[in-house]
């Protein structure tokens, strides 16, 4: 792509300029920072010049911006730039992507109360001056109202800088696979993926609008600059597509390799695909080192479909990672047995030794914690049952309720049980206080209308739903109830989705908990997930309270979420799971139904045996399935924002 670009970017200060040899499968500037808010911080200070320069001469800026999690700390910092560095918006005027189509502009969801609470509400826009499209005009309507949408951008001299997020589909604004490069504003039907990615925040897909309206990839290339955010592991697969694979309306986003002036804006999750990151020998010259000799072996292994033991120095040569061998006769062969042993000495049952914390026969004192109920069981049930059949003192702290999650008929169920049984005794005092609670419940669910928000009480009774059931799936794993802690973080219980965000009240109970227990082995997960899910504030809030309890004597274990588990390259340690286990642990999976679990049994299941295949495929023992963990080291808590 070309280099040269009509206005100097601040974020090229911060970045490289050209591209170097480490970025050369990528097609479009692409800018790498540790955490999604110095990300942000270096964008708004890039905005807010630019803002400044223009108001110097009497120009207005126009901005296009986004919704959606990825956008909140940039606005957040620009919230923050106008109250404490001055910085105006009065010679601003906005234009959103997009906005679905059939909520009513109040609703909770809406984009337009979205930006009204994310930015709107906290500066000095002019409201006049703010831009959405209207999702509520009416079907014969929504021609014109493009139209006009288009005609409002080019009035007001065309978008100076678009912010934009993108979809797991690919999508910029809405605009789904499919969509040409020079789509108009228009009305979109949402892809499937898209919808579900939103379920969350409607309380359940069937509440989610099936249709947008979005400006088109034309409307939004015709912007003189563009900015793409992402941030979490969830969307690193999808940004290098955009990045490195070819320009293809089945991913809207790398339409981006067509504009002189676009910049994708990455934390190093997001980034975490990217060749250069993926694979570094690809890229330039790397210090090889074990690890990354690692990684290289078993990715050629993968490449060539050869075991590691049968790699031949042609194969490390002709695949440009020579460099591993040393020179000597059998270096092939040391290299493949130097990769052999590192993976199989990965490959332990004994998670006490390898943790170094001696051996299985000492009884250890262990902490798991899940952010939501299904997350511990998910990433390592079976693991955790085999340290409670190894006799090990094993806690699982449950941090948030998870109530959003629990689906109405559950609630539903539970009232109409009661009713049912309190029907039987009619007459006594506490069967007409259990019918009134049960009736009050049904009355709030009908009620909860199209904003779809429960009231605190049936929030109170899906969070009792949830525990029953993790109460069952713990038993199946050997657990008893006593031993779980369920912490019920008050980030959750005050929030929505996209909407969490946590404070020193969310640190007390953690600390506590860690105080009491002093734990021998931690293990914890949502390091990489998207900055704004559930499971990352409640890692981020483990990490803080780790910062100042530094406890040296405990190992702390990563395990993956409900994603993507870690591959045999990245893994430090992988549990064998015998075909047994894995069966107590799709039952265990299976107690959740008041969250629909049936499903994730069988995808967890599958995903757990994919990874043992891996090893099989590498040349290692086959085993039935492995769960997979990785050291954690702590960083500066700012790593982790
Ligand atoms: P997200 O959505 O920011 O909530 O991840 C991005 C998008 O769908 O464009």
């Amino acid at each position: 792509m070309s280099e040269t670009s009509p206005t100097v970017s601040i974020l090229d200060a911060v970045g490289q300029k050209q591209l170097t040899q480490s970025e050369r499968f990528e097609k479009v500037r692409t800018l790498v920072h540790p955490n999604s808010t110095s990300a942000c911080t270096a964008l708004a200070a890039e905005v807010a010049d630019l803002i400044r320069a223009r108001t110097q001469e009497n120009l207005d800026t126009v901005l296009g911006l986004a919704t959606g999690s990825t956008p909140v700390p940039f606005y957040r910092e620009l919230i923050r730039l106008h109250r404490e560095e001055g910085l105006s918006f009065r010679r601003v005027i906005t234009f959103n992507l997009d906005e679905y189509y059939g909520l009513s502009r109040d609703h909770p969801e809406s984009y337009l109360r979205f930006m009204r609470d994310q930015l709107f509400d906290h500066v000095d826009l002019d409201p006049s001056r703010t831009h959405i499209p209207d999702g509520t005009v009416s079907p014969d309507d929504v021609y014109h109202h493009c139209l006009d949408y288009e005609r409002r951008i080019a009035d007001a001299g065309g978008i100076d800088l678009q912010i934009l997020g993108i979809g797991r589909t690919g999508h910029i604004g809405f605009n789904e696979p499919g969509s040409p490069i020079d789509s108009p504003t228009r009305m979109i039907v949402l892809d499937r993926v898209t919808r579900q990615d939103a379920a969350a925040d409607f309380m359940g897909i069937a509440n989610v609008p099936r249709s947008a309206i979005t400006m088109g990839v034309g409307t939004i290339l015709a912007a003189k600059r563009l900015v793409l955010m992402a941030w979490g592991a969830g969307k690193a697969e999808i940004v290098r597509e955009a990045v490195e694979g070819p320009i293809s309306d089945i991913v809207s986003a790398s339409f981006l390799q067509t504009h002189s002036n676009a910049t994708f804006l990455l934390d190093a999750e997001a980034a975490s695909g990217l060749t250069r990151f993926r694979q570094p020998w690809r890229t330039g010259q790397i210090a090889w080192d074990a690890t990354m000799q690692k990684r290289a072996t078993v990715w050629l292994s993968r490449t060539l479909e050869k075991p590691i033991l049968k790699l031949l120095a042609d194969d490390y040569a002709e695949n440009g990672i020579g460099g591993i061998l040393t020179g000597e006769l059998n270096a092939a062969e040391k290299a493949n047995e130097d990769t052999f042993q590192l993976l199989q000495s990965a490959v332990n049952g004994d998670v006490i030794q390898a943790s170094g914390q001696g051996n299985t026969t000492e009884i250890k004192k262990i902490l798991i914690f899940s952010p939501d109920p299904l997350d511990g069981i998910v990433g390592m049930g079976a693991t955790l049952a085999r340290l409670i059949a190894q006799g090990h003192d094993v806690h699982l702290a449950i941090q948030t309720s998870g109530n959003l999650r629990v689906t109405d008929s559950a609630a539903r169920g539970f009232s109409e049980t009661t009713k049912g049984l309190t029907a039987l005794d009619a007459a006594s005092d506490s069967s007409s206080a259990m019918a009134d609670y049960a009736n009050e419940i049904l009355r709030d669910l009908d009620e909860k209308g199209e904003f779809g928000t429960d009231s605190p009480s049936v929030r109170a009774l899906k969070s009792q739903i949830l525990r029953a059931d993790t109460n069952q799936a713990i038993r199946i794993l050997g657990l008893e109830p006593s031993r779980i802690h369920f912490i019920d973080a008050s980030f959750y219980e005050n929030g929505r989705y996209r909407r969490f965000r946590f404070d020193e009240a969310d640190l007390v109970p953690v600390r506590e908990l860690l105080d009491q227990i002093s734990p021998d082995l931690i293990f914890i997960t949502g390091d990489a997930n998207d900055p704004s899910s559930p499971q990352r504030i409640a890692f981020r809030i483990f990490a803080e309270v780790w910062q100042t309890t530094l406890d040296s004597h405990s190992t702390v274990w990563l395990f993956p979420g409900s994603g993507k588990p870690y591959g045999a390259q990245e893994s430090d340690l992988s549990v064998p799971v015998s075909p047994d286990q894995l069966k107590q642990k799709a039952d265990a999976i299976q107690r959740f139904r008041s969250v629909g679990a049936d499903e994730t049994a069988d995808t967890i299941t599958a995903r757990d045996r994919r990874v043992a295949t891996e090893y099989d495929t590498l040349g290692l023992a086959e085993y039935e399935a492995m769960e997979t963990f990785r050291r954690w080291t702590p960083l500066s808590a700012a790593d982790h924002q």
